[in-house]
């Protein structure tokens, strides 16, 4: 320990980080122990150039901008069961999983607990999770096969998802056999003078990565790799708090195996030219999302000889991808977008500070700032009413709420 510790020293006195060892007396062996294994994974390097980051005003307007083909899953004609039976028999054959990315902290939405677990007021009382997991058994059902559920959790998040699955019998699923948790990867935490926070547990305060993350942690946890055993070769991922996810889209599946993409997205419309929403875009001639803070009032506005929006292809998180695409993403790092929170934290003197207004740095990775891996996509647009009910703000807000979000549920599967 004796040799640990000095070492630990010396690298926090390389990189200016001395006061993460400013509680480490007042901790007991074990989270002494802990810290310093903490301390030895960070990469310093990689904090100090992020910090380097928040200084900069990020520069905007370099990149060409240009719209992405998309199809209409409705206008798609007698090529809507072309596309259909090729994805079916795919889906038949056991070639598909399904993701759900449960490692977000939900700060919106408020609620004490994985968002996952949240009840949107439903009669049945049942939650995020118990929601989907409905949709694939029912989907399994349908087709007759087993479609692995992984779900992806934060080190923050883990340990109370998985006790509510198991106070829930995994609502029918098998761990380890048909359901598999991995959780997601983590950076530090730092406020404005570029120093980590100490959490309150006294250890090094970190946060989820983002969801770009979801690509090295399938990778790293092995995931991919039980994901081939399992003879899976195509993925739909999309976040937890979407209660209409259309997991098991035998349409979207054929369209990507016909095409030979390695990436199928699915789109809504945009409700209007102004909405915040990201879009989807070509970004120097390959896949990627705008976000609507990036694009100008002409672009937003523009249309085709259709009449239709030339960047109206709303993002929803509803993205397929083959294992192996997902594997090339996982080998490259994403890029980090800075966030600025109130976070807890102790202070030198083993104090807790609770701020009341944002006070530090979270990093994060998106999870289409992969797309541009590829050479190319399928974007597939379908209905909002029936695959995009997102739970991402409290009542208060009006939008994108737990009212929305049921009311789009009931209407969708004929509740009264
Ligand atoms: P959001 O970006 O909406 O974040 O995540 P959030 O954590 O749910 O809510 P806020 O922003 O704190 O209010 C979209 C989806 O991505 C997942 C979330 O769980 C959600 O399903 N996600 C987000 C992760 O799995 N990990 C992350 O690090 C971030």
């Amino acid at each position: 320990m004796d040799k640990k510790i000095e070492e630990v020293k010396a690298i926090l006195k390389k990189y200016g980080q001395e006061q993460l060892l400013s509680n480490y007396d007042r901790l007991d062996e074990n989270k002494k122990k802990q810290l310093l294994d903490q301390i030895m994974n960070i990469n310093f390097d990689l904090v100090n150039s992020l910090y380097e980051k928040t200084k900069h005003e990020i520069k905007q307007g370099k990149d060409e901008i240009t719209p992405i083909e998309y199809l209409d899953k409705y206008k798609l004609n007698e090529k809507y069961k072309y596309y259909e039976n090729i994805g079916k028999k795919a889906i038949k054959e056991g070639k598909l999983a399904a993701v759900t990315m449960a490692g977000g902290q939900g700060t919106r939405l408020g609620h004490d607990g994985p968002k996952g677990t949240y009840d949107i007021g439903l009669e049945s009382h049942k939650s995020l999770f118990e929601l989907l997991a409905d949709s694939l058994k029912e989907e399994e059902k349908k087709y007759g096969v087993i479609i692995p559920w992984f779900i992806m959790t934060s080190r923050e998040n883990n340990k109370q998802t998985v006790e509510f699955f198991e106070k829930h019998k995994f609502f029918g699923f098998q761990k380890d056999k048909n359901i598999f948790f991995f959780i997601q990867g983590e950076l530090p935490m730092i406020d404005t003078e570029g120093k980590i926070l100490i959490g309150e547990d006294g250890l090094v305060k970190l946060a989820a990565d983002g969801h770009g993350g979801i690509y090295e942690s399938l990778v790293k946890s092995k995931m991919t790799e039980k994901m081939r055993q399992l003879g899976v070769e195509w993925v739909f991922i999309a976040g937890v708090d979407n209660c209409l996810a259309k997991m098991v889209d035998p349409v979207l599946m054929g369209i990507a195996i016909d095409k030979g993409v390695t990436v199928a997205c699915k789109s809504v419309v945009k409700a209007s030219p102004k909405e915040k929403v990201g879009v989807f875009c070509k970004r120097n001639g390959r896949p990627n999302v705008i976000e609507y803070t990036e694009i100008t009032d002409e672009m937003a506005e523009a249309r085709d000889e259709n009449g239709e929006l030339l960047y109206g292809e709303s993002h929803i998180l509803c993205n397929l991808f083959s294992v192996e695409a997902i594997e090339r993403m996982g080998a490259n790092p994403l890029p980090y977008h800075i966030a600025y929170k109130k976070a807890k934290y102790l202070d030198k003197d083993g104090n807790l500070v609770e701020p009341e207004s944002p006070n530090a740095y979270k990093f994060e990775a998106f999870l289409f700032d992969a797309f541009g891996e590829v050479d190319d996509m399928a974007v597939l647009r379908v209905k909002r009413e029936e695959e995009f009910a997102p739970v991402k703000n409290a009542d208060s807000a009006g939008v994108d709420c737990p009212r929305t979000a049921r009311e789009l549920y009931k209407k969708f599967h004929k509740i009264d």
